[in-house]
């Protein structure tokens, strides 16, 4: 009956232009549900069809079309403009409908910085510290919101163990608790207090789920696992950041066991919904209603609009689906109003929460106020970005103390990437403008004025594979190549490395090499680079090298090479003052890396928390019928939790205050970290426990908790872990969660690698 009451609204109001007239909004400060309600009670079908409409601003579809779309009460939110006059002027729109006016949300991918530009998300997770974790959501917050936004699609927690996956750079890595706690962290700041706050952007979690699980690390491929690793390792970031309050969840692309997450209502229904809780928008990802059709779950456009709206999905991204479809599935009936009302709540739940109700110009501020310029360096962060920058940058090797460098004589600079300004800023970067950030070459002069000699010289392109290049360079020419043949530049490079005392190389991959749609099979750096390291290292020189990538690479060769090696993902606008810091030393490296680095490719994929397996490989004792590779070494490069600094840090032994734990109760695990070298610095304690026999098999240690410490040189701290049978909870073969009695170890580390351990029995 419902339907047809709505359907005659929608044919009234099409005949009947007095049913067009003025309707207030209800009145703000009913609560939440109440206002909702009474809304909806007042929404014409196509009304609410259009609240379902998520619209992109681009070059296919140019702002003019979006103002006749508004106009016509087609469109419930707007994403890809960043201004405060555009998104004034369609907010105006909206506000000065005939009819009802509920204001429009704006959203924006601001994934690591929105002007100012933090590390990608992999370098922030490398710092392994939740403070500097906020100070990035939180500058993302307040320029977001300066900038009249109200969402954005972040925090991005797929966790990924193949760095053949180029999106591993937007993520936090492959650890479920270290992705958990900095999903949660990043939430918080970002939707502050309360995401209606002035300087607070709501968050939209994505890819629900398990997308960073691509076979294969190809893009947009196909997920398959068991319920097990699902609850336990995939699924956890995503409840953290809800728990955390994040109004929005974005939908991944991917099927999961065979379903599309797009059509999969037992994921946005049965999971999200009853299991979690959730009361916020689910929005599909670009174009996925229509690719419900290439997937092969639905026939028809109309067929998939039918699938997406009836698994779950609230808002319709970028397409024209729902409108087309929707109004004629509720006429024959097989979608329902109560369906409809049912997704139009959740949008209308999020404009509530984002105080959109009771002022919809909250983050435009008053007609007049809007910043004469934009891209304004007095709306940068600079100060902040550069002190989270330092924390993202992993030192990986540092051969006879060859670092931190003296600020005298002579400096080659060379390499593709050491005078890059749109590659330091990573892929994602929001409005941040490459004009503004400080490459390593301007990071190295800043920092050492005119005390030295810097000889620069780019050496190679990041690429001379003209495909590749092709291929990068698509939708906007992000790789300059220069002209000169590779003798030539080489030529350069050598020269300048042979008059200076010692060569930086800054080399990897171009920004645009590890994104969305930039998957690789060959993770190693391009092979005219590795030509120019060659042809550095035979100089003689201590080489050192400033890694740029967006995942982690096969370093072999590079690791022989160089006598110091920096891992600085894509550090971003203060990403050349922040390497400087380091490599002079007026920073000491603290971070740790978030994902294991292979040897090869042909070791993922590779992750520190495997299963043993019925035969486990000794190096010690290796026998023949175990599990490993007769051609590759079974362990990583360099290890989950890996990172060293200029001083050296010892841990004592674990000290448990009970060996055994109640099922009630806990026990504390502490040890004595000692700063043991000579320089003042930060590093990370990392918890992990391993169950020692259970039901079902479980991960040979399992990151449950660290700590971000900084000691003074000599100084000893203890730290103290509270373990709680929470922790040693887990998915059992009937899918039940919970801890078996028995043995656990506990280990600390300074990485997942080298640990000391105790051990305790749960009761
Ligand atoms: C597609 C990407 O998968 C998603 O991460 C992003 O937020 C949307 N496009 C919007 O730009």
């Amino acid at each position: 009956m419902k339907w047809l009451c709505s359907l005659s609204l929608l044919i009234g109001f099409a005949l009947n232009p007095a049913l067009a007239q003025t309707t207030d909004l209800p009145d703000p400060a009913l609560p939440r549900d109440d206002y909702v309600t009474a809304l909806l009670q007042k929404m014409t079908l196509p009304e609410k069809i259009g609240q379902l409409r998520l619209i992109s601003v681009g070059p296919d579809n140019p702002k003019e079309n979006i103002r006749d779309m508004i106009e016509k009460g087609q469109v419930g939110a707007i994403f890809n403009t960043v201004t405060r006059p555009d998104i004034r002027q369609m907010q105006d729109q909206a506000m000065q409908l005939p009819r009802l006016k509920v204001p429009l949300f704006f959203a924006y991918d601001i994934v690591h910085g929105q002007r100012t530009i933090f590390p990608i998300s992999l370098g922030l997770a490398s710092s392994w510290n939740l403070d500097a974790v906020a100070t990035s959501g939180r500058i993302s917050a307040i320029e977001g919101s300066e900038d009249g936004l109200n969402m954005t699609w972040a925090p991005m927690v797929d966790i990924s163990r193949d760095p053949r996956w180029g999106r591993v750079s937007e993520g936090l890595g492959e650890d479920t608790f270290l992705t958990a706690e900095i999903g949660r962290v990043l939430v918080q700041s970002i939707q502050g207090k309360n995401p209606a706050d002035r300087h607070a952007l709501m968050t939209s979690v994505k890819h629900f789920a398990a997308y960073g699980a691509v076979e294969g690390g190809r893009d947009y491929n196909t997920v398959d696992m068991s319920p097990q690793k699902l609850f336990q390792d995939y699924l956890p970031p995503y409840k953290a950041a809800l728990d955390a309050g994040s109004g929005g969840v974005m939908v991944a692309l991917n099927s999961l066991n065979g379903t599309p997450a797009t059509a999969d209502s037992w994921l946005l229904k049965d999971v999200l919904r009853t299991q979690w809780g959730f009361t916020g928008i689910t929005v599909s990802d670009h174009g996925a209603i229509k690719e419900l059709i290439r997937h092969g779950v639905a026939g028809s456009p109309r067929e998939a609009v039918k699938v997406a709206i009836k698994s779950g999905i609230n808002m319709s991204m970028s397409d024209e689906y729902y409108i087309r479809y929707l109004p004629g599935l509720v006429e024959s009936g097989e979608v329902t109003v109560d369906e409809i009302d049912d997704a139009v709540r959740h949008v209308l739940n999020v404009k509530y929460d984002m105080g959109l109700f009771r002022d919809a110009y909250a983050h435009l501020g008053p007609v007049g106020s809007d910043p004469a310029d934009t891209n304004a360096e007095s709306r940068l962060h600079r100060a902040e970005a550069r002190a989270v920058a330092r924390q993202s940058l992993v030192l990986l090797k540092n051969r006879l103390q060859v670092l931190p460098l003296k600020k005298q004589g002579s400096i080659a600079v060379i390499g593709p990437l050491a005078d890059s300004k749109r590659d330091i800023m990573g892929s994602w970067s929001a409005a941040g403008r490459a004009a503004q950030s400080v490459t390593l070459l301007e990071g190295i002069r800043n920092a050492v004025g005119s005390q030295v000699t810097v000889n620069y010289a780019k050496g190679a392109n990041v690429t001379d594979h003209q495909g590749l290049l092709a291929y990068l360079n698509q939708y906007e020419q992000t790789i300059q190549s220069d002209p000169r043949t590779p003798e030539q530049m080489l030529a350069e490079a050598v020269a300048a490395a042979n008059k200076s005392d010692v060569i930086i190389a800054a080399v990897g991959e171009a920004q645009g090499m590890a994104h969305e749609a930039s998957s690789r099979s060959d993770i190693t750096i391009p092979a005219i680079q590795r030509q120019m390291i060659a042809a550095l290292k035979a100089t003689g020189k201590p080489l050192i090298l400033v890694v740029m990538n967006g995942r982690p690479l096969s370093l072999v060769h590079e690791d022989q090479q160089a006598d110091a090696m920096i891992e600085a993902w894509f550090p971003g606008t203060e990403g050349g003052n922040a390497i400087a810091d380091v490599l002079f030393g007026d920073y000491n490296p603290s971070a740790k890396l978030p994902m294991s680095f292979p040897r090869s490719v042909g070791q993922i994929p590779i992750y520190y928390n495997h299963l043993p397996s019925g035969r486990p490989y000794r190096f010690d004792n290796p026998e023949k019928y175990t599990s490993h590779y007769y051609d590759e070494a079974n362990g990583p490069l360099y290890p989950f939790g890996y990172g060293l600094s200029y001083t050296t840090f010892t841990l004592s032994e674990v000290k448990l205050s009970a060996t055994t734990m109640a099922r009630d109760g806990s026990i504390t695990a502490s040890v004595t970290l000692t700063n043991s070298g000579s320089r003042d610095g930060r590093t990370v304690a990392q918890l992990y426990l391993h169950d020692r026999v259970s039901s079902i098999s479980r991960p040979v240690k399992e990151l449950k908790g660290f700590q971000s410490v900084f000691l003074k040189a000599g100084e000893s701290q203890t730290l103290t872990f509270t373990l709680s049978p929470d922790m040693l909870k887990f998915y059992n073969q009937q899918m039940q969660l919970i801890a078996e009695p028995g043995k656990f170890d506990v280990m600390i580390g300074l990485d997942s690698a080298r640990v000391n351990s105790a051990s305790f029995t749960l009761l």
